[in-house]
């Protein structure tokens, strides 16, 4: 019985770690989009998070709230049946998904994104083990697990993102290797973890399939909005309109590679030791009274360096704590040039500004103060009494 079982229970559990690389049923189809979709966020901001596993509730709210939300169910059936088929016809399912353009400037989009369908199936299946639980089948951020984290699994039907390096407005792009970065590291005191372990192709593999979830659910998102707003821009012909969408968000994701926000000085002494320099800590000090002025906004929404928390609406609708900056932990990325992109870009999915108006020495004051404010120790004594009154 023993040496019965002591080959069973191995097996159980080659069975179990297995699972998650089975392949998806040929016949499972992308379900509907079926989750509040929104149209104007209110004007005052939220007082906190939204409870756990009432994501939903949360965002259907905001029409009691001031804002509006519009509600896929209250799309005809005809019409969902035929959303759902051009769907289909442009991207696939989850065993065979594709990016299917019909014209050259389009495929020679995907082929540049690496979105062919084998990149995408194998991307598909890696997706499936490490991401599903939480981003959800179609990217929806609602997976089973990520129901109960905040803050959310981002939603990436949408292709929008927060750390982004690409040049742009709020709604730009991320590079491939924003995308990469996030893989490589995760995402700082999240529950997004990093994918150490896979190889860079299978990251890659991935990165090409989070686009491809991106553009999908961009197209299903754009026109659910245009139908459910009763927009007059759209084409009558759904399948004209879908494929013409798809060709401008193809466009959008080729750009945003082709330009990163880069500045011409890369000022920060590498080793933090090397931060004490007179010529160092004077920025550190113009970094601050930056950040305090009012005029340039950084404090009237990090009060108090962020140590009180304040929340803002993001763009799906949840809400987002302002950062703690005394903290020193930094979601997208802690180096300098991570801040300074930041800075500059601002976090447009979190309602952060860009501060495109400061130059590029600014820039760099800012990021020195910010580096510096969690340490007391590494800020000049008069900034030190103002940020640690009595220490
Ligand atoms: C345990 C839950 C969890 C798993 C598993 C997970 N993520 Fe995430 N992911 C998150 C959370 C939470 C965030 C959002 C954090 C935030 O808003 O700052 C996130 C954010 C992201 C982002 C957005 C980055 C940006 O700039 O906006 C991408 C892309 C992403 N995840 C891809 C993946 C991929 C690909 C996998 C699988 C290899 C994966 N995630 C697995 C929880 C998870
Ligand atoms: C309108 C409100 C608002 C303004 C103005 C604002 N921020 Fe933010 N900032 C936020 C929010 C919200 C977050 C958190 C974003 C998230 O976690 O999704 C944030 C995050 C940050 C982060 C952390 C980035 C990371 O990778 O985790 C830094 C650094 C930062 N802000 C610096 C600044 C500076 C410097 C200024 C002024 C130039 C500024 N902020 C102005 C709202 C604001």
């Amino acid at each position: 019985m023993t040496r019965l079982l002591s080959i069973v229970l191995p097996l159980l559990f080659l069975a179990q770690a297995g699972c998650g690389s089975q392949p998806y049923p040929a016949g499972l189809a992308y379900p509907a989009r079926t989750d509040p979709i929104v149209f104007q966020l209110p004007l005052n901001p939220p007082d906190g998070p939204p409870p756990a596993g009432k994501l939903d509730e949360f965002i259907a709210g905001l029409n009691d709230r001031g804002g509006r939300v519009l509600n896929p169910a209250d799309l005809p059936a005809e019409q969902k049946a035929k959303l759902q088929e051009i769907l289909g016809e442009l991207f696939g399912t989850p065993a065979a998904p594709m990016v299917a353009t019909g014209d050259d400037d389009g495929r020679e989009h995907v082929e540049r994104l690496r979105l062919l369908p084998d990149t995408l199936t194998a991307g598909s299946l890696l997706y499936k083990k490490f991401c599903l639980q939480c981003h959800g089948l179609t990217g929806d951020g609602r997976g089973p697990t990520g129901q109960w984290v905040y803050p959310a699994p981002r939603d990436l039907r949408q292709g929008i993102y927060k750390y982004v390096s690409s040049v742009g407005s709020a709604a730009r792009k991320p590079t491939r290797a924003d995308l990469h970065r996030v893989l490589i590291v995760g995402i700082d005191r999240t529950s997004m973890p990093p994918f150490t372990l896979l190889s860079d192709a299978e990251r890659e593999q991935l990165v090409s399939f989070t686009i491809y979830l991106g553009l999908r659910g961009e197209v299903e998102y754009r026109i659910l909005y245009g139908l459910l707003s009763q927009s007059d821009e759209m084409d009558d012909d759904l399948a004209v309109e879908a494929r013409s969408l798809l060709r401008s968000a193809l466009r959008q994701w080729v750009r945003a590679d082709e330009e990163r926000i880069t500045p011409k000085m890369m000022p920060t002494p590498e080793d933090p030791n090397q931060r004490i320099t007179e010529a160092h800590l004077e920025s550190v000090r113009r970094g601050q009274r930056i950040f305090a002025n009012t005029a340039v906004g950084c404090i009237a929404c990090h009060t108090d360096y962020g140590r009180q928390a304040r929340y803002l609406y993001d763009s799906w609708g949840s809400s987002v704590r302002v950062s703690d900056l005394t903290e020193g932990a930094y979601r997208g990325g802690k180096t300098p040039l991570d801040l300074f992109q930041r800075i500059h870009g601002g976090i447009g999915a979190s309602g952060m500004p860009a501060a495109t108006s400061l130059t590029e020495e600014q820039t760099w004051d800012l990021v020195h103060f910010i580096l510096a404010l969690p340490v007391p120790s590494m800020l000049p004594a008069d900034v030190r009494g103002l940020v640690y009154p009595g220490k």
